[in-house]
């Protein structure tokens, strides 16, 4: 039974990755991975991401007023100086920086930048309740209410054709700490990370090094929920936690319509799309009932599914919770 009143709306967005408008780079800039990316860019990806889908992805997550954001990283795609200058304006509509957490991803560490660049530059998004100074420090912990929002750092510099992230054993023996000490306050945990930490969702150059790891502290500390971004796709699965299974959930990009190929029959969608999840606290434990909206052929956001489940399920409850429309 729900306890009323005790209803925390959070909304997860991704891979926004804010499409380039006039960026110019120079001979040093492409004299480097950017020069891949850039390549990648203007092939592909700038036919994919398009200003205006994220503009209605916004207005439609706004129209819906939840009471925090959360935006699980590549905000940019070559960690240029100009896309981190717009980023500002982005993500000022989004609400004040204690609404909104953020968390880099792979694409805002593209290359080797100084330690008060790049996404250290986001540090009022990505301060915890316990850092009043500007510096950046990861895992960072910001309580709202009954839940806890713990943003982990996965982004570093990686070789040519590599996207893999890592979380890396210091920050690691920090989230257990963290994750138990949370836990004793009875809190509802949810992990932001950029990779994600299952097995098989993506190949090994695009993945996270020391997943394993991560998922041997839940196994042991627990955590309510996990969100991620990274692969574009909407994904829900499970890993073990020590009183049942963690939810894991991947949302798509933010600015992408479908491909052609994704839009003929019987094949999954991957369009523009955000997650709103609402935690209610119940009599027995916590109740997360999840709505995705994603983008029509008509430039609209509508629902696309629903499914709700209990934290810490056994794990037939979890995977008999209805998904129906997900992903
Ligand atoms: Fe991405
Ligand atoms: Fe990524």
């Amino acid at each position: 039974m729900t306890v009323p009143g005790n209803t925390f709306r959070l909304a997860h967005l991704s891979d926004l990755h804010l499409p380039m408008i006039s960026d110019r780079l120079s001979w040093r800039d492409l004299w480097s991975k950017r020069l891949f990316s850039h390549i990648s860019w203007r092939t592909t990806r700038r036919h994919i991401h398009q200003p205006d889908v994220l503009d209605r992805l916004i207005e439609d997550m706004l129209t819906q007023s939840p009471d925090h954001i959360a935006v699980t990283g590549d905000i940019t795609n070559l960690s240029m100086r100009s896309e981190f200058d717009r980023s500002f304006a982005w993500l000022e509509q989004l609400g004040a920086p204690q609404d909104v957490t953020l968390i880099p991803g792979n694409h805002d560490q593209l290359v080797t930048l100084g330690s008060t660049e790049g996404s250290a530059r986001w540090a009022r998004w990505m301060q915890g309740d316990n850092n009043k100074s500007a510096e950046r420090q990861f895992p960072f912990v910001r309580v709202r209410g009954s839940v806890a929002l713990i943003g982990v750092n996965t982004a570093v510099q990686t070789p040519l054709f590599h996207a893999t992230g890592r979380v890396g054993a210091t920050q690691i023996a920090a989230l257990r700490e963290c994750l138990a000490e949370l836990g004793a306050r009875g809190l509802y945990r949810i992990i932001l990370i950029h990779h994600p930490i299952g097995e098989g969702l993506v190949s090994e150059r695009k993945a996270l090094e020391d997943r394993a790891d991560v998922r041997a502290v839940l196994a042991d500390m627990g955590a309510e929920l996990v969100l991620h971004g990274h692969n574009h796709k909407a994904e829900f699965y499970a890993v073990d936690g020590p009183q049942g299974l963690v939810p894991v959930i991947g949302v798509p990009s933010a600015s992408t319509i479908a491909t052609e190929r994704e839009r003929r029959p019987g094949k999954t969608n991957h369009a523009a799309r955000w997650h709103l999840m609402e935690i209610a606290q119940t009599s027995t434990g916590w109740r997360t009932s999840v709505t995705a909206r994603r983008l029509t052929p008509g430039g609209t956001f509508e629902v696309c599914g629903r499914f709700a489940f209990d934290a810490r399920a056994p794990k037939a409850g979890l995977q008999a919770c209805d998904q129906s429309g997900f992903p």
